[in-house]
């Protein structure tokens, strides 16, 4: 029977306790929200949903076209040249997400013959891009520059290392300047995905890459999204702008999607203006993970120290994650949970999301649900 293969895999997903549901969620809700992306709070803020429906009253509902068609308005170009002004880099260019931005980057910048050094904690989309590269991919030790050199030193031609700044699944931060070094010494490009870095890490929320000393290097790219502390949809590949140009021109995921829509577009101007303007907000994201994660391993949890927003706490199985994270919401306080196959090395997790517009009485109430619901 055509597709009976998937009543297969739903069973074996099923006794693994890997099942996964959407459950649509309401505009109002009562839960304490600890698993949305939403670090700075900006997703509902007025000047951002305002600067989303001004810019689709202005330009429409959609772009209308691929980016090199007719889904460039004069809004992408403003929002690529304060991107790229804020983080600090020459150039940057806008994308449908985050995902399709390091889609585009991995295989842009790994031609055939090329290598394609990857950490082996790297997002899924990272690793899709490896996937799609013509060049050759070796997975590299978690965090490990030596283990990048040393990969790099075993090629000839054109190589890059890519590497989140921080890691999705423990929040745990790359170490940025090890692996530059890396790269250097071996004349190889450094791509890093700074998806849970900006808005968090940096001055007033420039990223790792800025606080790192890399921004507008020659030899380094970066891709951020606009979906988690600018609390928007989409994504962007910051860099020196030969490296960005070639992207107009050699990334399929940029010449074959429709064009950023134009109210995502407006979304992420006015948060990055509005966080140009409060820095202080990126400060108190990473304040209010810290503070979690010291009070969750007071109340006994094994919580992983957070490098920036992100706190990661370990389950004894995905079943019992599962079963944790539904007894957190039944008790008012929505967390994310992480099970095999979104991490690889097999630990189930619940995710917690320090947002910087938590309340000292809600951090204090989400370490009390979740030590009271703990399996
Ligand atoms: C590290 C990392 N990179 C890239 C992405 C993809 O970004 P987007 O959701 O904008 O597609 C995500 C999350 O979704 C992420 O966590």
């Amino acid at each position: 029977m055509a597709f009976g293969w998937i009543d297969e895999q739903a069973e074996l997903r099923r006794r693994a306790g890997l099942v996964r549901t959407l459950r649509p969620r309401a505009a109002e809700s009562a839960l304490l929200d600890l698993a949305s992306n939403d670090y700075l709070g900006l997703a509902r803020h007025p000047e951002v949903t305002e600067g989303a429906a001004r810019a689709a009253r202005t330009w429409g509902g959609g772009s209308t076209g691929s980016r090199l068609v007719t889904g460039s308005t004069e809004l992408h170009a403003e929002l690529e040249g304060e991107l790229a002004d804020f983080c600090g880099f020459e150039a940057a260019l806008v994308f449908s997400s985050g995902y399709a931005a390091n889609l585009a980057v991995v295989t842009a910048l790994a031609p055939h013959g090329s290598l394609i050094v990857s950490d082996a904690g790297n997002h899924a989309s990272l690793i899709d891009g490896c996937r799609l590269a013509r060049g050759t991919t070796q997975v590299a030790a978690h965090a490990d520059p030596d283990a990048v050199r040393k990969a790099l030193g075993g090629h000839e031609g054109p190589a890059v290392a890519v590497s989140d700044t921080v890691f999705s699944v423990d929040g745990d931060a790359a170490p940025l300047t090890g692996l530059a070094e890396a790269c250097r010494e071996h004349g190889a490009g450094l791509v890093l995905d700074d998806a849970h870095g900006l808005g968090v890490l940096g001055d007033g929320g420039r990223g790792a890459p800025h606080a790192a000393g890399l921004a507008g290097a020659d030899d380094v790219v970066v891709t951020v999204t606009l979906s988690k502390s600018l609390g928007g949809q989409g994504g962007a590949v910051l860099g020196p702008s030969r490296v960005i140009g070639h992207q107009d021109n050699a990334a399929r995921t940029f010449i074959f999607d429709t064009g950023l829509a134009p109210a995502a577009a407006g979304a992420a101007l006015a948060a990055l203006r509005l966080l140009r303007r409060e820095p202080a907000r990126a400060a108190r994201a990473g304040e209010v993970a810290r503070e979690l994660h010291t009070r969750l391993t007071a109340a006994g949890l094994e919580a992983v120290r957070p490098d920036a927003a992100v706190v990661s706490v370990r389950a004894p199985s995905p079943e019992q994650a599962v079963r944790w994270a539904a007894d957190c919401r039944a008790a008012g306080l929505s967390v994310g949970c992480f099970r095999p196959p979104s991490v690889p090395d097999g630990v189930s997790r619940l995710r917690l999301t320090a947002r910087a517009d938590l309340s000292g009485a809600e951090i204090e109430r989400a370490v009390q649900v979740i030590g009271e619901t703990r399996p």
